[in-house]
């Protein structure tokens, strides 16, 4: 194809993507960190073509120290958390305000907590001081004995209500994988008000150093394998929930967006990649996504969104029994029995 035609098709192209309400130029967001904070990053971010910024979460523990120092509300430190805010509140308001004053894209705050309570009501501070939408990030450990899966997922359904009470604009709720029901509990946070989903945290854990018998704490990057299990519950529950989708966790090119928006997913958030890459990795993966399109002469990803999804298959649950029989059958018949007798490798996997 000459220049003129191939820059005509680019033209024609369509990666615009409606998320929480907004157009979007393209489906590839920073998700929330430390780079949507700093001016100059965010500047850095927008400069890239940033559809939307994600601001790095304000934590309900540093919400409740700033509430116990100004009001003296009651609150006791979980025992490891150290008495000064990551974040003091009212300074990320003030740059809240301040993004929000240059950046001509919407701008999301996040709040980042795990129990029921008045903090939530700091949202609607946030949104004076101009967030176009909040993301609530329910990031929990369930290790009560005293605490069954539907007490902590009513307690989140809880979090979730009191603040869709309160606040006016759109609410991205952002989860964990650790759920025995997660389309469920889905829906529920579709109920109580939610307008979109991100899936998933990753679990951060301290490892241990044996010698001092410490815990380090060392964020280790993403990595891609981390997708698959996004994809599959994009696949899952954008069948099942009506609400739109946000994958965060191991996207890393252009296909896997591709493969996102295929699964059902309407955008992607990014960290690692631009952590590791800088600003320019939005401009290549936004690029090869364009060109995947071109290739295959799709105009708009509402033309692929959700084509690998459950909605085709009759019984969704035999559907994933068996997808997971097909992956056994198949390793089953690769895997080589490196220092085992060769007559291991006829039998059957578990
Ligand atoms: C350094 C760093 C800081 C992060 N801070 C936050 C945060 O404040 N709030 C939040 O919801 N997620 C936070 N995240 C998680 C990211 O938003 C994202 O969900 C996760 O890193 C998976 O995406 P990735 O594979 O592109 O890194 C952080 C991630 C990193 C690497």
């Amino acid at each position: 194809m000459c220049d003129f035609l191939s820059s005509c098709k680019l033209e024609a192209m369509n990666l615009k993507t409606n998320y929480m309400g907004f157009q979007l130029d393209h489906p590839v967001i920073p998700g929330a960190s430390p780079l949507c904070y700093e001016i100059d990053l965010v500047q850095g971010l927008l400069d890239a073509g940033a559809p939307m910024i994600v601001l790095r979460s304000l934590f309900e523990e540093d919400i409740r120290i700033n509430n116990f120092r100004n009001n003296g509300t009651n609150y006791k430190l979980p025992p490891h958390i150290a008495s000064e805010p990551i974040i003091e509140p009212n300074d990320y308001l003030k740059r809240l305000t301040e993004i929000k004053q240059f950046a001509h894209v919407p701008i999301v705050a996040s709040i980042n907590g795990s129990t029921p309570g008045g903090w939530v009501k700091y949202a609607t501070q946030a949104i004076d001081a101009g967030a176009d939408a909040i993301e609530l990030n329910i990031y929990r450990i369930a290790s009560e004995t005293d605490l069954t899966s539907e007490d902590i997922e009513a307690e989140d359904i809880q979090i979730i209500s009191e603040l869709s009470k309160r606040i006016t604009v759109p609410l991205a709720v952002k989860i964990s994988s650790n759920y025995s029901a997660i389309s469920n509990y889905a829906e529920a946070i579709r109920e109580a008000g939610a307008q979109s989903l991100v899936i998933f945290n990753r679990f951060l854990q301290p490892n241990i150093d044996i010698e001092h018998r410490t815990l380090t704490y060392c964020l280790q990057p993403s990595t891609p394998d981390e997708l698959m299990l996004r994809l599959r519950w994009a696949a899952i529950l954008s069948t099942h929930v009506p609400l739109p989708l946000a994958i965060t966790g191991g996207i890393k090119t252009g296909e896997d967006v591709i493969k996102a928006v295929m699964s059902g997913a309407t955008v992607c958030q990014v960290v690692t990649p631009l952590l590791e890459q800088g600003p320019t990795f939005l401009t290549q993966i936004v690029n090869q996504i364009q060109q995947w399109c071109e290739s295959h002469e799709i105009d708009s990803l509402d033309e692929i969104r959700g084509c690998m999804n459950l909605k085709h298959a009759s019984d969704p649950r035999a559907y994933e029994r068996g997808n997971y029989l097909q992956m056994l059958k198949n390793a089953a018949s690769q895997i080589t029995y490196s220092g085992l007798p060769s007559k291991i490798s006829s039998q059957p996997s578990q």
